[in-house]
């Protein structure tokens, strides 16, 4: 079991899926600056919560513009297992020097500390960034893993559990070998 560092209720775990079908407070997506839509997590987001959640987004876009790269916005979570899902714009990777870290890291913050101002238990991430937007995962994996533990570390919190629902072998074990290097 990884978390020895962390206070034993609170967890951080890694599991091989598909977001939509595994229950959470809060489920967050891989979404774009306009809440557009789109393949690969966003798509699967929408296509299994229902039209509802894109109401909610150009209700949203009506009022704010989009959604900034390293924040996220709130809507309801439709027909998925959840009670909201958290959009999280993630940075495009252009070779690393474009405060690609700096965003990415701001994406899983800001979903974190969404999660407290609602007082949810559970939310589950998937590998934000690393799929169109090209982030090289192991990259990926340690910001985003360094983030939550910093998170979970944090004598204020009451989240009590991080699940990185990682679609593919491939991430799974990028995100597993960053963890036990970081020896959680
Ligand atoms: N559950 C969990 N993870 C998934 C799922 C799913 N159902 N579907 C895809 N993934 C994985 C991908 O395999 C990848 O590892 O999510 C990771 C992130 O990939 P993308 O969804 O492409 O997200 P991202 O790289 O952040 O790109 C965002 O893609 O579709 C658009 O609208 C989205 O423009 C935005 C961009």
């Amino acid at each position: 079991m990884h978390g020895t560092r962390i206070p034993q209720r609170k967890r951080l775990r890694l599991l091989i899926g598909d977001i939509t079908r595994v229950a959470a407070d809060a489920i967050v997506n891989a979404a774009n600056s306009r809440l557009a839509g789109g393949g690969g997590v966003d798509g699967a987001i929408h296509r299994a919560g229902g039209p509802g959640i894109m109401r909610e987004l150009d209700e949203i876009r009506a009022r704010q513009g989009g959604c900034p790269t390293g924040s996220a916005v709130a809507t309801s979570a439709g027909n998925l297992p959840a009670q909201f899902v958290f959009h999280a714009v993630g940075p495009v990777y252009r070779g690393g020097r474009a405060r690609e870290a700096e965003l990415l890291a701001s994406c899983y913050r800001t979903c974190l500390e969404m999660a407290e101002e609602r007082g949810l238990k559970k939310i589950s991430f998937p590998s934000i960034s690393t799929g169109a937007y090209r982030y090289p995962v192991d990259e990926a994996a340690e910001v985003a893993l360094r983030a939550v533990a910093a998170h979970l570390t944090r004598e204020n919190t009451r989240v009590e559990e991080v699940l990185f629902v990682l679609f593919d072998k491939a991430t799974y074990d990028s995100y597993a070998r960053v963890l036990k290097q970081l020896e959680y």
